[in-house]
């Protein structure tokens, strides 16, 4: 798991390449692009849909459920986005899309969605098997951003991509330091990742998801200013979350001033409520870069406090568990 997240930016260039090869189908016009896929397949629609929200006026809905958004119809793009191909959410929403006749593109590496895919005519992105899905966020991501791009739904995000393979690699070993010494602030800690600007909010729930899958522990997001007015009454209650809180900030450019402002007087407020905090903050580079910074510092932290929990952060047996018993009720059905 740490090659595979330490080769993130090699990932992304390759995905890129995948994309850029890839037939999407014609130019359209969609002013609602609705992104279906689960877990993580997807957590790239989220990061899409707050990379866009900065510089473009096109609606993207993430779509984690067996069905999509009454808005989506003949009219819309849908992505269908599943690694395996196979997981059963996705493929529900796979045949609603369908069935509104939406214009569909799949992003997967085999299963029954690039069997379907391929009989129905239906462009596909096929990208590498044999990952874990959370390890192939570029893949799954990547073909979503260069997709739009070719259909003539956002800008061009090459040069930007470019730069945030190069920073990637320029910073990892940095990113793989300060990982050690965040996660053995977080050992036997509930971490609280709290998200200060729209571009940041997937990223605090990639920090979740990861450390929920590769450490296997719980973890609480919440976002900035949001959380001034609810969240706040509540820190550190019940009792034992203040002697076991960690609150980890992540912090842009694109945090609002008084956001920032915001966050400093909740650290003073709260005083008590947490164990220790940390900021973070990724300088220089595109939103992108920044972006993907502090995702790669998330996944680092992620298998860094497997390595301390001494867990292996490959098995997710219980997500395994519930697929077979979902896929024996199907059965029976
Ligand atoms: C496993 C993982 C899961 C899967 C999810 C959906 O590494 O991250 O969250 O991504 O169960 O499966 P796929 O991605 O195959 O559609």
């Amino acid at each position: 798991m740490l090659d595979q997240v330490l080769g993130m930016p090699e990932q992304m260039a390759e995905a890129e390449r995948i994309a850029r090869r890839a037939g999407y189908g014609p130019r359209c016009s969609s002013r609602l692009v609705a992104v279906a896929g689960m877990g993580g397949s997807g957590i790239g629609a989220e990061l899409v849909r707050g990379l866009l929200a900065q510089d473009s006026a096109l609606t993207v809905v993430p779509c984690r459920d067996y069905c999509l958004p009454a808005a989506a119809d003949r009219s819309s793009l849908c992505f269908v986005v599943s690694y395996s191909g196979n997981t059963e959410e996705t493929l529900s929403a796979f045949e609603q899309a369908r069935r509104r006749k939406c214009r569909i593109v799949a992003i997967t590496s085999g299963g029954r969605l690039t069997e379907a895919s391929a009989r129905l005519g239906i462009p596909t992105v096929r990208v590498p098997a044999g990952l874990p899905p959370r390890a192939a966020l570029g893949y799954l991501f990547v073909p979503l951003l260069v997709g739009l791009e070719k259909l003539g739904l956002c800008r061009s995000y090459r040069r930007d991509m470019a730069e945030t393979v190069k920073l990637l690699c320029s910073r990892r070993r940095a990113l793989h330091r300060q990982a050690r010494l965040i996660a053995a602030g977080l050992c036997g800690c509930l971490p609280s990742v709290y998200s200060t600007s729209r571009l940041l909010d997937a990223v605090a729930e990639r920090w979740r998801c990861q450390l929920n899958e590769n450490a296997k522990v719980m973890c609480h997001t919440n976002v900035l200013p949001e959380h001034n007015h609810n969240e706040v009454v509540g820190m550190g209650k019940p009792a034992f979350l203040a002697r076991r809180s960690v609150l980890v900030a992540l912090l842009d450019a694109t945090t609002h001033p008084r956001t920032r402002e915001r966050l400093a007087h909740v650290l003073d407020i709260t005083r008590g409520a947490f164990v220790n905090k940390v900021e973070l903050e990724m300088r220089g580079g595109p939103d992108l870069a920044r972006m993907f910074g502090l995702i790669m510092l998330g996944d680092l932290v992620s298998v860094e406090l497997a390595r301390l929990l001494r867990v292996d952060p490959m098995p997710v047996a219980r997500i395994d568990e519930l697929k077979r018993r979902m896929g024996r009720g199907k059965e029976r059905q």
